[in-house]
């Protein structure tokens, strides 16, 4: 079976193709030079990307992939969540071309893609797995019982890891995405400079809350600033990372022991943060929990992950119908 993944959900133009869980090809334009200027993504502009790039890059994959559109048996595309603009560019497509070229559609959960990215490599863990699931726009956790079958065992309040790794880059002066810049700069930096708060919430909460960590990253720098003392920037980007850190590997444990399960995999953007994997593993260790994280490249928003994922979900329940629309909140779980 030949899948065609399409993602459009944010910032990336994505197409990959797959026969079943085989990546033929995976193909992926950034529009992090665009976007850099504003310190974030600015929708009106991601979409209108989208609609210049999409059907380039599904032509490329196809090519790269040595196939034709009459090959494919499946198109998948997400659904959601994610930018309304940016998802009708890529959810409008996959329609059209679906029912021109008389493809079955499936829609796929963005979050299940990355809940399920693990499968993309070599090393493939076996259900159940607790799933953390850190982007720019969501830092979840996951119960994952089947390729299908997915529980929300806690979720942040208010910001998601990623954006606050990408507004405290801002705050820096370092650019957009900010996440690869603070791990760049905090390899240079002491993570015990400043003890920067963690938000465990209550005792045994697996809901997270990343906004206080980024005004207490904000108070130092103006009081530096009131003080015309440095700005230790290296030695900031690493007690930062280092909090947001702490939290997510601690609290991603206490679900595995909650839920009696020896499997702890990650996904999204900031999973492909070193400190984070480099944590997770010596931790893992200590709690003989299993550990796997994706490679780097199928971390961040990817359309082999889609493809993959509505492979999946296609076996499970078939076709969806073309009536469908894209959503902007997950509705897994
Ligand atoms: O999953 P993803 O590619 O896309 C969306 O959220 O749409 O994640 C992007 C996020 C950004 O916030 C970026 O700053 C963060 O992931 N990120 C990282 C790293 N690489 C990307 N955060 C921390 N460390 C990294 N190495």
């Amino acid at each position: 079976m030949l899948i065609l993944g399409i993602e459009s959900s944010c910032d990336d133009t994505a197409a990959a193709v797959l026969k079943e869980n085989v990546i033929l090809s995976n193909v992926l334009t950034s529009q992090d030079s665009i976007h850099t200027k504003f310190g974030g993504v600015v929708p009106e502009l991601a979409s209108r990307k989208h609609l210049q790039a999409i059907h380039p890059v599904v032509e490329t994959a196809l090519e790269k992939a040595g196939v034709q559109l009459s090959d494919i048996n499946l198109i998948a595309a997400t659904r959601g969540p994610g930018l309304i603009g940016s998802l009708l560019v890529g959810y409008s497509y996959s329609k059209a071309l679906s029912y021109v070229s008389n493809i079955p559609l499936i829609g796929v959960d963005h979050m299940a893609g990355h809940i399920l990215s693990i499968f993309l490599g070599r090393t493939k863990p076996s259900f159940p797995y607790i799933a953390l699931i850190v982007s720019g726009g969501t830092s979840s956790i996951y119960l994952a019982t089947s390729y299908n079958d997915f529980q929300l065992l806690g979720r942040t309040r208010d910001d998601a890891a990623g954006e606050a790794f990408d507004k405290v880059a801002k705050l820096l002066g370092l650019s957009y995405p900010g996440g690869p810049q603070v791990a760049g700069n905090a390899e240079n930096g002491d993570p015990r400079y400043v003890k920067f708060p963690r938000a465990w919430l209550s005792e045994d909460s697996l809901d997270f809350s990343f906004s206080g960590v980024k005004t207490a990253v904000l108070n130092h720098v103006n009081q530096q600033r009131l003080k015309n003392s440095e700005l230790r920037i290296n030695d900031i980007c690493a007690s930062f990372q280092e909090a947001i850190v702490d939290v997510l590997v601690e609290k991603t444990i206490t679900a595995a022991k909650q839920n009696n399960i020896g499997t702890v995999v990650i996904g999204g953007g900031v999973s492909a943060n070193a400190r984070l994997r480099e944590v997770f593993k010596k931790r893992c260790d200590a709690e003989e929990l299993s550990f796997y994280a994706p490679k780097p490249i199928y971390s961040t928003d990817n359309a082999a992950m889609i493809a993959l994922a509505g492979f999946h979900a296609f076996n499970h329940s078939g076709p969806i119908s073309l009536d469908e629309d894209v959503y902007s909140r997950s509705q897994l779980g």
